[in-house]
């Protein structure tokens, strides 16, 4: 006998492919330092999301665009063999997304992306009315995060990279995740629902700019903090489908992006839900 349907989550999204380089310390504007060999993974803020929730257990469908160069399929291929549904991808003539990351000996890091394919993606045929949660960033264009917010009443927007965003668009969305910068640039604390990421310092959940819950980081050993804030959200959006209080989803969430950090690469350590109920467990 089958139980009840499992809700599911839509992430709407950028992919990227991660070009990484370590090197001792990040150059100054107009330096050139040598770094390590280079590495190639699957990465881009909408595709660690989705890999991260499909991990957690939640069905996930990645509503993404990609070029029609190699990389595109191997980026399609990634996400599937991670389990997540790839039948809404989208592909364009413009090259896949591309990710220059560069991490220094204290796991410090800078990334510039050239969205490439990603700036293409529409939403004119997707249907969200099958998802119970929608979770975006901001690598695509802010056309798309209007419509969203438009469309869904149970989007939840990473705000990153901080860019732009529409007051009108904040205000319909079920929660808004940012980390300090973000959130004091774009002056969010405000919101409905306001999530802020605070690193090793855990995060802090404002409702109206009352703090309705707080939470601190397990001490782990960090490796690369890439890819841990989509960790993060991924985790707080599958607790937030399930219907969990804030102060048990946020404390879930610090959990899985702490866990994320301890291994190199944005998708190197996934935690699944019963690795961050162990913790939980531990830490109450
Ligand atoms: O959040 C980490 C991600 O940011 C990387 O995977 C990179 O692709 C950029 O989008």
């Amino acid at each position: 006998m089958s139980g009840p349907a499992r809700p599911r989550a839509a992430v709407v999204g950028s992919m990227n492919t991660d070009l990484i380089v370590r090197c001792a310390q990040l150059p100054r504007p107009g330096e050139t330092v040598l770094g390590g060999d280079v590495v190639r993974v699957a990465g881009g803020k909408g595709g660690n999301q989705a890999a991260a929730l499909a991990r957690l257990g939640v069905p996930t469908s990645m509503v993404a665009c990609v070029g029609r160069d190699e990389l595109g399929g191997w980026l399609t291929a990634q996400l599937a063999a991670q389990g997540v549904d790839t039948s809404m991808m989208q592909r364009s003539a413009r090259p896949s997304g591309t990710a220059f990351i560069t991490i220094d000996a204290t796991g410090e890091n800078e990334i510039v992306v050239a969205p490439g394919a990603n700036a293409d993606l529409v939403l004119d045929d997707v249907d969200l009315g099958a998802f119970d949660v929608v979770l975006a960033q901001m690598e695509v264009a802010s056309e798309i995060i209007d419509a969203l917010a438009q469309r869904t009443s149970s989007l939840i927007l990473n705000v990153a990279p901080s860019r732009v965003v529409a007051a009108s668009t904040l205000a319909r969305c079920a929660v808004v995740i940012a980390n300090e910068l973000e959130a004091r640039s774009l002056g969010i604390h405000e919101l409905r629902h306001c999530v802020v990421t605070r690193g090793r310092g855990g995060a802090v959940h404002y409702r109206f700019g009352e703090v309705v819950a707080e939470s601190s980081a397990p001490v782990m050993d960090v490796v690369d903090t890439v890819g841990a804030g989509d960790v993060f959200c991924a985790a707080y959006a599958a607790r937030f489908v399930e219907g969990e209080e804030p102060d048990a989803a946020l404390h879930f969430a610090v959990i899985a992006g702490a866990l994320a950090t301890t291994a190199r690469g944005a998708r190197g350590r996934l935690p699944t839900t019963e690795e961050v109920e162990q913790w939980r467990a531990r830490a109450s």
